[in-house]
């Protein structure tokens, strides 16, 4: 996602949208630009990497205007640079746009475009939407990007400019969003109320297929019709700090709440018909045909999302696979060669570890594939192919969002892989794709549940505060789960860990009675990941085990479950029935939502934990 900002009024334009993109930062931060309507022109100062290095930019030469635009972004198309940075314009420079969303049909349009003559300067989708305005353009600009809007396929919000119309911006949004600020001889337009809100409070949402035209005198909105419509306008109540976490507590929490628009979008970009597509793998088919072993390497959640990748590799691709942590693998001289596929996984793309295992696998001849968040990041450019998670910029530290998207790819890859090496076909693929589609409105539907019922999530890491305290601070958390939701038990644990300093040890159910089980006297508090499947039996044996032994359980259960409830179990958290394949998307929302709420209970810094780093990019 990226951010945009729109002001036309008599304060300094590049003050106010500097200012504002500072406040969308969290949207999006790997190139920002403005473009500034003056005299009979447009300025367009763009720059890749940090809004800082805009800022100097623009103080070596400073700009002035009746009216601009503004941009910080999250590339989606195209690596960050300063050519593919926002604002774009057309050939003839005489339009300027800000675009957050995705293009779909992007590629068709540019090509009719070229074949009209019309350059292009950047590999961005958005660029295309700067063309089309222009040629569109007969002399009223809400006009164009009306009649330009409509030959979009995808998600836009839209905020343009022409040189012959000084002081006027007009939006235009369609599944991405776009607010308008409502000020005294000044009006603004924003992905986000952060961008306004030291300016002004009031604030009309656009909604899908409406158009808003604004000078510093006027704000009007209009419907696909072009008939302007009336809108209320929304009086703000939050402050800074809040709205740029949309009104949540923290970033993390506000990042577990996006997971299902997050595998959403995943699905919605990489599901075509049903085909899987990746668009920007670039490994040729065959050579995936070819490969004879799967490693995937990665550090911390991006691990425990790799263990789960064995899993589903392993089942629907038959390809052998194994598990590596970075630092492990860089230096025992990893059995991997041209045969083998080595998955790299790295939200920030930037860890140094994972970076220089890539390195080593790339120098034994290994085809290396990058599964990434970070367009543009060192891992995403030094791999021989890359799938974008397109989760958004994580800012939380403790990865939640990431940690689903990476598991949404990895569902995506190994069907993709299976098809590839004939061992499934369309049929098995509709069937999985129609099992994999169901799953973020459940997620939706237990995130939902959890707001109805906040304080029971609370009530149990209050309980365990409580415990805590009266050991003396000893106590730790055991987490078990088995086959598929194993490596969830690995994640739940390391999210309790991360944020709030307990000691937590995620484990093989299976292996309890080999070791663990020693230690419940003294740490009775124990997760158990005892969803439906096909070791569910097993796990309620390790469940009646603990409890005899004095346990206090936590489990996570299939709803409609009624084994454990009020039984063995002290507490139950339910989560929507589905085959078990996909319960580990499903099953980490509580373990993130538990450890939040113990960190809480703590009154730890639960975005920023002590020690840690959002991107670990030394040894
Ligand atoms: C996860 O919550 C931690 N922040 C950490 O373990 C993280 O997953 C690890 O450092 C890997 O980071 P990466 O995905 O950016 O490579």
């Amino acid at each position: 996602m990226c951010g945009i900002i729109g002001y036309t009024g008599s304060k300094n334009i590049t003050d106010v949208l500097l200012k504002g993109l500072a406040r969308l930062e969290y949207r999006g931060y790997d190139s920002a630009g403005v473009a500034v309507l003056k005299n009979k022109g447009i300025d367009v100062v763009k720059k890749q990497g940090k809004l800082c290095i805009l800022e100097d930019e623009l103080k070596r030469s400073p700009i002035t205007g009746t009216a601009g635009i503004g941009h910080t972004r999250w590339a989606t198309h195209g690596v960050p640079n300063d050519a593919n940075a926002h604002p774009h314009r057309d050939y003839k420079e005489d339009v300027a746009i800000a675009h957050n969303g995705i293009i779909e049909n992007y590629r068709e349009l540019k090509q009719t475009l070229e074949k009209k003559g019309y350059g292009f300067k950047s590999e961005t989708d958005s660029e295309v939407i700067a063309q089309l305005i222009s040629a569109e353009y007969k002399g009223d600009l809400r006009f164009a990007v009306m009649a330009a809007a409509k030959q979009l396929k995808g998600s836009f919000a839209i905020a343009a400019i022409h040189r012959k119309e000084p002081e006027r911006i007009v939006g235009i949004r369609k599944d991405s969003p776009l607010i308008i600020g409502l000020g005294v001889n000044e009006n603004f337009l924003a992905s986000d109320i952060p961008a306004v809100l030291e300016h002004t409070k009031n604030v009309v949402y656009l909604e899908n297929n409406e158009t808003v035209d604004m000078n510093r005198d006027s704000c009007v909105v209009y419907n696909d019709k072009d008939e302007p419509i009336e809108k209320k306008a929304t009086k703000i109540d939050w402050n800074i700090s809040q709205a740029e976490k949309s009104g949540y507590k923290h970033f993390m929490l506000k990042e577990i709440f996006e997971q299902p628009e997050v595998l959403k979008n995943i699905l919605k970009k990489r599901v075509k018909n049903s085909d899987i597509v990746f668009e920007e793998l670039k490994i040729e088919e065959d050579k995936l045909k070819k490969i004879k072993n799967v490693a995937i390497i990665a550090c911390g959640t991006a691990y425990h999302a790799g263990l789960i990748g064995k899993y589903l590799i392993e089942k629907n691709a038959r390809t052998p696979v194994w598990v590596d942590t970075s630092s492990e693998f860089r230096y025992r001289d990893p059995l991997v060669d041209k045969n083998s596929l080595v998955i790299v996984i790295s939200q920030s793309g930037e860890t140094a570890d994972t970076l220089a295992a890539l390195r080593e696998a790339k120098q034994k001849g290994a085809i290396v594939l990058a599964i990434c968040n970070v367009a543009g990041s060192s891992i995403a450019r030094e791999a021989d192919g890359v799938i974008y998670t397109y989760a958004g910029p994580e800012i939380a530290v403790a990865s939640t969002k990431a940690y689903t998207a990476q598991l949404g790819v990895l569902y995506l890859f190994a069907q993709y892989l299976a098809v590839l090496r004939g061992v499934s076909d369309i049929a098995g693929t509709k069937r999985f794709l129609q099992k994999l589609k169901e799953v973020p409105a459940l997620a939706d539907r237990l995130l939902k549940q959890y707001q109805a019922n906040e304080n029971r999530m609370q009530k149990y890491a209050a309980k365990f505060h409580k415990y805590y305290l009266a050991s003396n601070n000893k106590s730790c958390f055991l987490y078990l789960g088995r086959n598929i939701n194993y490596p969830n038990a690995l994640e739940g644990a390391l999210k309790l860990k991360e944020i709030s300093y307990i000691s937590a040890e995620g484990y093989p159910a299976g292996e309890m009675k080999h070791g663990p089980i020693a230690l419940i006297d003294e740490n009775p508090w124990v997760i158990c990941i005892a969803v439906n499947g096909e070791t569910y039996e097993k796990m309620l044996s390790n469940i009646q085990e603990i409890k005899a032994r004095g346990g206090i359980i936590i489990a996570i259960i299939s709803e409609g479950n009624n084994d454990v409830r009020g039984k063995e179990a002290e507490y139950v958290i339910e989560i929507p029935k589905t085959d078990e394949i996909f319960s580990p998307l499903l099953v980490t929302l509580p373990l993130q939502l538990l450890a939040y709420h113990v960190a809480a209970e703590f009154g730890y810094d639960i975005d920023q934990p002590r020690n840690l780093a959002k991107s670990v990019t030394v040894e």
